[in-house]
């Protein structure tokens, strides 16, 4: 039966969230496959906002099961922090489960993150500071502790006693910062912590696989991007695990033919937080607009979002990176003032024309966008409940972005709230409408001739 992915197409913040829950309607569980609380997926139902870490976005529904992926990195003072939210607001979290495979996050990670990030100085990547990147060097170092492990006291406190020892080294010598206790650290994560956590702790891929097996449908809910990716992003100005759809499969068990549709998610403009490349990103007035009008303001940090015009060449490598079925466009009503909108549809550098980015650092820091100008709307789209009653340029902006792509769009938001969304007759992969193949072909612009 189904497993279906929502994975971003950009740089995050494109609308995970709120997509996740659009199509959680249709699933039985959803499952988180990586990253950790640098994610803030927020979600408006009936005006109450609901920003979401490490919660997977279904949790709002009753009929599902959450469940957080052995590929995420989880800190328990935040995620029993997010169930007492959600609990306080109504939300029944009793079906929560996390897998005990999942790394901790631990507060030597959380300071290594802020310190790293200070002594970086001008070159900074202006992380969440969350300890994210720590966390997941230490599964690769494979010294980190799991989440099975607050189950076990005594390798718990081996465990941590041999990694505290060189941290606290890398603490004294390096950062010139005091050691930090493993007995303070022990009393917190298994007598504060685990009594609470336990009965949550599960053999997750067991779980996923079972539903599979009893024909229910499962949604994968990446966080961050494609081009936070840490193989396939703007290196290293990324995150430290794979939000690409092949990392859906790592982690959270499931294997690649369990994959039955891939939704990118895509921002009617493009956002980044954070340093890095950013060819079509706007400055000025204009970028202001946007950022005003899509409240481009971090969900979880509360940092300013940078903004820039539609980028088909990293949407193109997005489709065959995570081999998109479809994409959902999000945010398309804060265009909905502007006369003119730019897609960039090819970078040029050196006299080259790319339709795909370069893979060399050096060429894509360079890149020179190459527009084409479409016509604004001019019109409020926020009340649209269909998508006929889209106007005919919006239309053909979105006609332009799937020929422009080569993957169809199925859902497109005109709004924050949940029902804020209109939908071509055809259904993607994400419903139980059969899928309509793609009948764009990949990239008009791959024909684009090259500048000798
Ligand atoms: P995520 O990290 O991908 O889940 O995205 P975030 O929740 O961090 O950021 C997306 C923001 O856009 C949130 O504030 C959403 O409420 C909002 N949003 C989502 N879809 C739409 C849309 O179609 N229109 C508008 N105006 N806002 C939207
Ligand atoms: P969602 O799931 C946007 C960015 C940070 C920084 C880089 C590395 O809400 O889309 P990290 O703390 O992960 O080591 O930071 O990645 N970043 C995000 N940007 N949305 C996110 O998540 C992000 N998670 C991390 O700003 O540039
Ligand atoms: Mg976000």
């Amino acid at each position: 039966m189904p497993a279906t992915v929502v994975v971003g197409t950009q740089w995050g913040d494109e609308g995970k969230g709120k997509l996740t829950d659009l199509l959680a309607r249709d699933m039985d569980m959803v499952v988180r496959y990586q990253g950790g609380h640098n994610a803030g997926h927020r979600i408006v139902v009936d005006g109450e906002a609901f920003a979401l870490q490490l919660v997977p976005s279904g949790v709002l529904y009753s009929h599902i099961t959450p469940v957080i992926g052995n590929g995420v990195v989880v800190d328990p003072a935040v995620l029993l922090s997010e169930l007492d939210t959600l609990s306080g607001k109504g939300i029944d979290v009793s079906r929560v489960v996390v897998s005990g495979n999942a790394h901790l996050i631990m507060p030597y990670h959380q300071e290594l993150d802020r310190l790293t990030e200070r002594f970086l100085g001008k070159n900074a990547l202006g992380t969440t500071k969350r300890g994210i990147g720590p966390a997941y060097a230490d599964k690769s170092s494979r010294v980190g502790l799991r989440v099975q492990d607050l189950l076990d006291a005594k390798i718990f406190r081996e465990k941590l006693d041999v990694v505290l020892k060189e941290k606290n080294l890398i603490l004294n010598k390096i950062y010139n910062r005091p050691s930090l206790s493993a007995k303070d650290i022990s009393a917190t994560y298994l007598d504060e912590y685990t009594p609470r956590l336990a009965p949550m702790i599960k053999d997750t891929v067991a779980i996923v696989h079972d539903a599979l097996d009893r024909g229910e449908r499962i949604l994968l809910e990446g966080a961050q991007a494609t081009f936070l990716d840490l193989d396939h992003g703007t290196y290293p100005f990324v995150t430290s695990s794979n939000p690409v759809a092949g990392g859906a499969c790592t982690g959270s068990g499931l294997g690649p033919r369990d994959l039955t549709g891939i939704v990118g998610i895509a921002k009617a403009y493009v956002t980044r937080v954070g340093a890095g490349p950013f060819p079509t990103e706007l400055d000025g007035e204009l970028g202001q607009l946007l950022v005003d009008r899509g409240h481009e303001y971090g969900t979880n940090t509360g940092r300013r979002r940078r903004v820039g015009w539609f980028d088909a060449v990293m949407a193109r490598q997005a489709a065959r990176l995570n081999s998109l079925s479809e994409i959902a466009l999000t945010k398309l009503d804060v265009l909905d003032t502007l006369d003119e909108i730019k897609v960039c549809v090819a970078y040029e550098a050196g006299g080259v024309l790319y339709d795909y980015p370069p893979y060399h650092q050096s060429i894509l820091h360079d890149v020179t966008p190459v527009y084409e100008s479409l016509p604004g709307w001019g019109c409020d789209l926020t009340s649209l409940t269909s998508y006929e009653q889209l106007p005919d340029k919006a239309k053909s902006y979105i006609a332009f972005l799937e020929e422009a792509i080569g993957v169809s769009i199925s859902v497109v938001g005109v709004g924050p709230g949940r029902e804020q969304f209109v939908r071509p007759s055809w259904r993607g992969a994400s419903s139980s409408e059969p899928e309509r193949v793609s009948t764009h072909s990949r990239g008009r612009w791959a024909k684009v001739a090259r500048c000798s």
